[in-house]
């Protein structure tokens, strides 16, 4: 890992755990004091994993790469609804680094790989008035999932032993992931969501298709014509076009 984080190890504080309930929910109750580092939590089986809208991350010993990162913004910054964009696109591109082709975003941060999910990303906001904003970036990655994982996902999931002859070690797969994220978000906080934009916008999976959002009351119906400045779902419907924000919505392809 340390080989990968190169210059950027200096910024990180990262902790390893055999094993532990959840590692969003970790760093969420005992969040550790800001030294000025991004404190890192991995495990190698989490077990009690917490997917999107109330989902479940399974996990097996040694099936996938989990872990969390708490990300301190600058005083006063507002956390933006483009950060779990970010993140997608900072697993985006430590995965194409690494050989993996393919590789495309589905609104709001699953990873695909031809269609197929590789990867969940879980933000969750750090909740506290008057403190710095923080989220908690949470990142489940497929390394070698078990033959009979059984995981339910509408067009299937893989892993990274079936996308890679030679996948990387979980230290190594870690360490260029966080190089990533330290890069983007930190044009993020300077520049916002619409400096990256276009290299989320190049690998989106559902471009020019028609979708079906679901969200708590409502069903939306239309053709998936990019993100905005903030990182909001644009659906050309037939009365206009709406914007989705990030939330409880989850996108089907029709
Ligand atoms: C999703 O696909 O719905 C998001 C999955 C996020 C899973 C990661 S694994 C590390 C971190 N800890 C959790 O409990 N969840 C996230």
């Amino acid at each position: 890992m340390a080989a990968a984080l190169g210059g950027d190890a200096v910024g990180f504080s990262v902790v390893l755990l055999p094993e532990c309930d959840s590692t969003n929910s970790r760093l969420l109750a005992d969040p550790p004091p800001d030294d000025g580092r991004v404190h890192v939590l991995a495990t190698d089986l989490q077990t009690a994993g917490r997917g999107r809208r109330g989902r479940v991350w399974q996990s097996w010993p040694g099936a996938s790469l989990t872990f969390s990162a708490l990300w301190r913004f600058a005083p006063g910054a507002p956390v933006p609804a483009g950060l779990s964009l970010v993140a997608g696109l900072a697993l985006a591109r430590a995965l194409e680094d690494l050989g993996v082709q393919g590789v495309q975003l589905k609104w709001p941060n699953d990873v695909l790989i031809h269609g197929r999910k590789l990867a969940g990303i879980l933000v969750e906001l750090l909740p506290g008035r008057g403190r710095t904003p923080a989220a908690v970036i949470g990142i489940g990655i497929n390394r070698r999932l078990p033959p009979d994982a059984g995981v339910d996902y509408p067009t299937g999931v893989t892993d990274l032993a079936d996308c890679l002859s030679q996948p990387p070690g979980p230290g190594r797969l870690l360490g260029l992931v966080l190089v990533q994220l330290n890069r983007l978000l930190d044009i993020y906080a300077a520049a916002g969501f619409g400096a990256l934009r276009g290299a989320w916008q190049q690998r989106n999976a559902f471009a020019d298709l028609p979708v079906r959002i679901l969200g708590e009351a409502e069903e939306l119906a239309g053709i998936c014509v990019g993100v905005d400045e903030d990182g909001a779902l644009l659906l050309q419907t037939a009365g206009g076009v709406r914007r989705v924000l990030s939330g409880d919505v989850s996108l089907r392809v029709v």
